[in-house]
């Protein structure tokens, strides 16, 4: 049965009046499972108008009551685990145990950021003018943290849950109103989260939840002058978001095509099994998942021996069964996937498994002797397909992480410190992870990518600085 659900704005459940509908194709299955409201730009325009309304009261709330609720909310989420797991397992097929994860990982990070936030936004400074040449101690500056305004939150298909917290909490904490977008898989099990918002008893108008086609109100929301920052996870559209956004803080966490180096003394255990977790977990649709493996050519035989063991171990099949290779999201991804494939084939790459592909099930692939000049060296799968190239030199690796255009994270596997520096100094990427795969958690450190994969550092004290403005008052005396 196909389940219909309603978007979110001034604290009730509406039908578009667009009378449309957007499906949500169930990756397993194939077949259409939940049905979202396709809002209109008119619907768009009237959360704005509640939101900025909303914003002004809201701001004006004391910040222990902001973060009373954010726990309450935190609470309700965690909650309501299991409904929510169960829409993420039918909506983005992530194994059942992973999506439990998700929601309870939301939960702690709504908690953290009430607590981080009433720490920073408790704090202000305070400056004397005569430290500046030509000043007397005449003039006093107070600054405080102030919110942006409405906040537009637009999470991935990979983390509809916890990468909507990741925006929402911040935003919220830091007297934000919050618009969300949810992607289109995903957007019921984000539903749900708001519902627990909603449930913890956030004032109308503050929080609301647009559903809709890209097309019709993707650029009308990022160009909406009643939005006032955009936090986004995602794709290349976050790079035409930025291009056409107004002049307002923007938080981008794009691509990334994270670059697993190991050298010859690595231990080669702990580098194979942090290769198949990093490349291959949620059959590697992560942003931070290994997407190349770059390996000295003297331990590539031993390692890839090692990493094939693991990958012979895999489970493949439905999420409700907690495979470790469930369907990819959709059957345009899975063509993208095998295009790559294919395109690695014609080039020569030695297949370490066969190539096998059931609707949007891809089985676990690792291809071995990638070069340069196939697509697999340098584009992002978002697939459980991982490329291996065999270096010569430290420096051949470091070249290559560098010739990216992404430029999220990448990891070494050395037992040499000293030069696990060398090398993550010689990286340009926004984290460098020294013998373990990249990863954005723990969700309070800082996460960010350079070039093409993104704008701004996230991590929970970041987004909350992120999502205010430094206010100065100047007193002067006479
Ligand atoms: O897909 C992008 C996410 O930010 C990656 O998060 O490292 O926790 O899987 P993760």
């Amino acid at each position: 049965e196909t389940g219909v659900f309603k978007y979110y704005s001034e604290e009730e459940w509406k039908k578009s009046s667009s009378g449309k509908t957007v499906g949500i194709v169930n990756p397993t299955t194939r077949k259409t499972q939940f049905k979202v409201q396709a809002c209109s730009q008119a619907e768009v325009n009237k959360v704005m108008e509640i939101a900025k309304i909303a914003q002004k009261a809201w701001a004006k709330t004391p910040l222990w009551k902001r973060a009373e609720l954010l726990h309450k909310a935190a609470a309700i989420l965690k909650e309501h685990k299991s409904p929510i797991a169960d829409c993420l397992v039918k909506e983005i097929a992530k194994p059942a145990k992973d999506s439990v994860t998700e929601v309870v990982r939301s939960g702690d990070l709504i908690s953290y950021c009430a607590e981080e936030g009433v720490r920073i936004l408790g704090q202000g400074t305070f400056l004397v003018s005569d430290s500046f040449p030509g000043n007397e101690r005449t003039k006093y500056c107070l600054t405080s943290k102030i919110p942006l305004g409405v906040v537009l939150a637009i999470p991935p298909f990979n983390y509809p849950v916890n990468l909507a917290v990741s925006k929402i909490a911040p935003a919220l904490i830091a007297g934000n109103s919050l618009v969300l977008k949810p992607p289109t898989q995903g957007a019921v099990s984000c539903l749900h989260m708001v519902h627990c918002f909603h449930l913890a008893g956030f004032p109308k108008g503050l929080i609301s939840c647009v559903t809709g086609k890209g097309s019709e109100i993707g650029d009308f929301l990022t160009m909406h002058p009643g939005v006032n920052c955009i936090s986004f996870t995602g794709g290349d559209t976050g790079i035409s978001i930025s291009k056409k956004a107004g002049m307002i803080p923007l938080q981008m966490e794009l691509g990334g095509k994270d670059a697993c180096i190991v050298l010859e003394d690595a231990d080669l255990d702990l580098a194979a099994a942090n290769i198949v977790k990093g490349g291959l977990s949620y059959s590697g649709q992560r942003c931070t998942a290994v997407k190349i493996v770059l390996v000295m050519e003297s331990v590539a035989d031993a390692l890839m021996e090692k990493v094939n063991a693991k990958v012979a171990k895999l489970t493949v099949g439905p999420p409700e069964d907690n495979c470790d290779i469930t369907p990819v999201v959709s059957e345009s991804s899975a063509n993208f996937i095998e295009g790559l494939v294919m395109d690695a084939k014609e080039k020569g790459a030695t297949f370490c498994q066969p190539y096998k592909r059931e609707g949007n099930l891809i089985w676990p692939l690792l291809l071995d002797n990638v070069r340069p000049d196939m697509r697999i060296a340098w584009e992002e799968p978002f697939g459980p397909v991982l490329p291996v190239v065999r270096i010569g030199s430290v420096e051949e690796g470091i070249h290559h992480c560098n010739a990216s255009n992404f430029g999220l994270q990448g990891c070494i596997f050395t037992k040499d410190i000293n030069k696990a520096m060398i090398i993550s100094d010689a990286m340009e990427t926004g984290t460098v992870q020294i013998n373990s795969a990249p990863a954005r958690g723990p969700d309070h450190f800082p996460f960010q990518g350079i070039k093409d994969s993104g704008i701004g550092s996230q991590g929970i004290t970041n987004s909350i600085n992120m999502m205010v403005k430094v206010k100065s008052t100047v007193i002067n005396l006479p």
